[in-house]
């Protein structure tokens, strides 16, 4: 290699992922973190990032070499402990992960998921007719965290009562990848409680005979897991499988209403309401970011990065890079969104994406089939949050 060619430091620019303005509108500061390298180091938090599509792959599909085990937040659990007992796969590096990960993807089937066809499609049919026929609606609260709170609770099988507590969870969970900043605190404010009411939802007495808890209870009969490693893992289920299908959601509804065009041609073609979601994905993220861990220095686009650093991916950026999508910045259904990167990717990429793909199809269909127009009717509000994209609040009107 010669001197000209020779890796770099990653250049120090002034982006801050955790400013309120980074936070509520975040595409002009993705255009600055694309722009400043392939890899960037992030001047307020000291940590490296990426907002290209290229290398985000590239280190989600290298796990060797960007670890998860060290969290997959901004903070290093081998500096600072976490706030609650980590993830069995999330926050888990092979071998332990690949054995944990197994146990879940046993449960979600086809079969499985072919079994939910009918409970998703009925429940989205009963709740946009009743949403129809009310007109204005507060789409997150009565729609968007409605729907996931009842199907995918069911298909868990967790109590009924205390099911807004997942809310609270989610919430958590996904600010807690934050630095401890103000959205950290107000996330954590009711911590014990919330985790007491998920700890116990997650236990064998509690939950449902027949639902994904309970199936991955039988791993524990068979001896490859304790029972208190099953409930950690069905904990999984509910830290990642509301908070996000709820933005997703929201954030559909949105995309439409802004862009009626696309609405009428997906009213025109219901088939296309699966094609439909993954366009959401990737023109609003609800994952905007996850971090890695460095394991050794490596070289990633010709940067330097030494070994235990923390590396931010952006998603939400790499998912409008122009250097991978033409016109990124334009919300179009109809356009190939292969290779976006809103469940992740690699090893860690989104293990409940079919169900996820499942509910906002059933959703979409169910509103592309009664819903002629969908109108913003006042004042949106995203919701501050330190990792996910999504509303606050969203009135909307549903026109028959
Ligand atoms: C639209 C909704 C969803 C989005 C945007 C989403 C996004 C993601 C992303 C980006 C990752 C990768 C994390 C990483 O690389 O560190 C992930 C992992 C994961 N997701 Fe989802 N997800 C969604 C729905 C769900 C649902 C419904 C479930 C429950 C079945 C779920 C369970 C998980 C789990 C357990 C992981 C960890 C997988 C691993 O580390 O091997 N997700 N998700």
């Amino acid at each position: 290699m010669t001197s000209i060619d020779a890796p770099l430091a990653a250049p120090v620019i002034d982006v801050d992922p955790f400013s309120d303005d980074y936070i509520l509108n975040p595409y002009p500061h993705h255009a600055l973190l694309r722009d400043g390298g392939p890899v960037v180091r992030l001047k307020h938090w000291n940590v490296h990032a990426t907002g290209r599509h290229e290398f985000v792959r590239a280190v989600l599909e290298d796990p060797e070499t960007y670890c998860s085990g060290a969290g997959v937040g901004i903070s290093n659990f081998k500096q600072e402990p976490p706030w609650r007992p980590p993830s069995m796969v999330l926050e888990t590096d092979p071998p332990e992960h690949t054995r944990n990960r197994a146990v879940i993807s046993r449960t979600l089937s086809p079969a499985a998921l072919r079994s939910l066809r009918g409970r998703f499609e009925t429940e989205a049919n009963r709740l946009v007719e009743s949403l129809v026929e009310r007109g204005r609606i507060e789409a997150v609260k009565d729609l968007a965290e409605a729907f996931p709170l009842k199907v995918f609770a069911d298909a868990v099988g967790v109590p009924e009562t205390g099911r807004d507590y997942l809310i609270a969870y989610g919430n958590m969970v996904f600010n807690g990848m934050g630095p401890r900043n103000a959205l950290y605190a107000k996330a954590m404010a009711n911590a014990e409680e919330v985790s007491n009411w998920v700890w116990s939802a997650c236990q064998r007495a509690n939950l449902s005979p027949d639902g994904f808890g309970m199936q991955i209870y039988a791993a524990a009969d068979t001896g490859i897991l304790t029972d208190t490693e099953c409930a950690t893992l069905t904990r999984s289920f509910l830290s990642a499988g509301v908070d996000t299908t709820a933005n997703a959601i929201g954030n559909a509804l949105y995309c439409f209403a802004k862009n009626p065009e696309q609405w009428q041609a997906l009213r025109k073609d219901p088939n296309l309401a699966r094609a439909a979601f993954e366009e959401v994905m990737r023109y609003e993220s609800p994952f905007q970011t996850f971090f890695r861990t460095t394991t050794k220095e490596t070289v990633l686009g010709g940067i330097t990065i030494p070994a235990d650093e923390k590396i931010m991916l952006s998603l939400g950026a790499a998912n409008r890079d122009p250097r991978q999508w033409s016109d990124p910045d334009s919300f179009n259904i109809g356009r190939s969104t292969l290779g976006h990167v809103g469940f992740g990717g690699g090893i860690h990429g989104c293990v409940g994406q079919m169900i996820a793909r499942l509910e906002l199809e059933m959703v979409l269909r169910a509103l592309a089939t009664r819903v002629s127009s969908i109108e913003i009717d006042g004042e949106p509000r995203h919701q501050p949050h330190n990792t996910l994209r999504g509303f606050e609040t969203l009135p909307v009107r549903l026109l028959p």
